[in-house]
C-alpha cells in the first residue's frame, strides 16, 4: 500500500522565541508544502533524501513507542517546496506529514490532535525544546493563536482574519549557520544571564503579538508596518538577527517598507526568511531585483495536514 500526505510550512507573525517561554505567538501556515509518501511493499527501511534517514527512523521509533506500530519495511519519500532551515517550518511540516502518513497507512483515524502530538514528539528530536507552535500550525493550517502553558497544556485557537494583509513579500536571506535548536539555546543562555532584560523584551513582544491579533480581528486601527518594525526591534534586542540582515532591513525601511525576521533567526551571516511589507509592492519588487534578493513565492494561510491523491 502506498499513501501520500502533505503539510504546509509556516510564518510567525509575532512571538518567535518568547513562545518557548509561555508567551503567545500568532502564526500562519503558508502555501508551500512538504509531501511524505510511504510505501510498505518493500523489505527494509529506505529514506529519500538520504540525509533525512536518521530523523525519519528516530521519528518512526517515537511513533512506534506511542502507537505501538512497527515499521520494519517502509519506503519513505520526502519532497518539499519549503526551504530547509530558513524559519518557514520545513522540519515541522515533514513531522506533521510523516505522522499523518503513518496513521493513514496503518488505517488509524486521521485525527489532527493525534497527528499534532506525534509531530511534536518528532520536533523534539530536531530542536530539543520546541514550543510546539510550528507543528501545530502545520497540522491545523490557517492562522493560529498559540500558547504553551505547560508541556501537557497548549492553547491553540484558530484565528479567522477579518482583514486582508496586503503587500507582503517574503525574502529568503539564506540558511543561517546556526540551527533552530542552537538559536533557542542562545536565547536560553541570555535568559539565564539577564532574566529581567529578556523578560522585558518578551513582554514587549507579547504586546506586539496582541497588536497583530487586534489588527487581524479589526479591533484596533494599527499600522501593520509599525507592528512589523516594532517586532523586528525587539528581535534585534534579543540578538537573533545577523548584522548583514539588520543592514538589509534598514535599507528596506529607508525605501518606505518594513521587515522582520520570522522564526529562529541567525547570528553570523544569514537570518532565514524576512516578512516584508511595503505600501507600494512594485517599488519593493524593483528594489529586490536591483539587490538580487531571493523572493520566496509563498502566500499566507493554507490548509493543514492532508491526504493527497497519489
Ligand atoms: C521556530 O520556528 C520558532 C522558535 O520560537 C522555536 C520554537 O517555538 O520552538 C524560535
Amino acid at each position: 500500500m502506498k499513501v501520500r500526505v502533505s503539510a504546509p510550512g509556516k510564518v510567525i507573525l509575532s512571538g518567535e522565541h518568547s513562545v518557548v517561554y509561555g508567551y503567545p505567538a500568532l502564526v500562519t501556515s503558508i502555501t508551500l508544502r512538504a509531501n511524505v509518501t510511504l510505501d510498505n511493499k518493500v523489505s527494509g527501511l529506505f529514506v529519500n533524501p538520504s540525509f533525512a534517514r536518521q530523523l525519519v527512523s528516530e521519528g518512526l521509533n517515537k511513533i512506534d513507542g506511542i502507537l505501538g506500530v512497527k515499521f520494519n519495511n517502509l519506503k519513505v519519500n520526502i519532497d518539499s517546496e519549503i526551504p530547509i532551515g530558513c524559519g518557514v517550518g520545513s522540519s515541522a511540516a515533514v513531522a506533521a506529514a510523516l505522522s499523518g502518513a503513518v496513521l493513514h497507512l496503518k488505517r488509524l483515524p486521521f485525527n489532527l490532535k493525534r497527528i499534532n502530538e506525534l509531530a511534536y514528539e518528532i520536533e523534539k528530536i530536531n530542536h530539543g525544546n520546541p514550543s510546539g507552535v510550528d507543528n501545530s500550525v502545520s497540522t491545523f493550517g490557517g492562522f493560529l493563536w498559540y500558547r504553551k502553558e505547560a508541556e501537557k497544556l497548549k492553547i491553540l485557537n484558530k484565528v479567522n482574519p477579518l482583514k486582508m494583509i496586503p503587500n507582503i513579500v517574503f525574502v529568503n536571506t539564506g540558511k543561517p549557520k546556526e540551527t533552530t535548536g542552537e538559536m533557542v539555546s542562545f536565547v536560553s543562555e541570555k535568559y539565564i544571564r539577564n532574566k529581567r532584560i529578556v523578560e522585558r523584551i518578551f513582554l514587549n513582544i507579547e504586546k506586539v503579538t496582541r497588536g497583530f491579533l487586534k489588527y487581524l480581528l479589526k479591533e484596533e486601527t494599527i499600522e501593520f508596518s509599525d507592528l512589523i518594525k516594532e517586532n523586528e526591534r525587539y528581535l534585534e534586542e534579543l540578538g537573533v538577527v545577523s548584522i548583514s540582515v539588520k543592514d538589509l532591513i534598514g535599507k528596506i525601511e529607508k525605501i518606505g517598507g518594513a521587515a522582520k525576521i520570522s522564526g529562529a533567526g541567525g547570528l553570523k551571516v544569514n537570518s532565514g526568511i524576512l516578512m516584508i511589507y511595503h505600501p507600494d509592492k512594485f517599488k519593493f519588487l524593483k528594489f529586490a531585483k536591483e539587490k538580487r534578493l531571493d523572493i520566496l513565492p509563498a502566500k499566507f494561510s493554507a490548509k493543514g495536514v492532508k491526504i493527497e491523491r497519489k
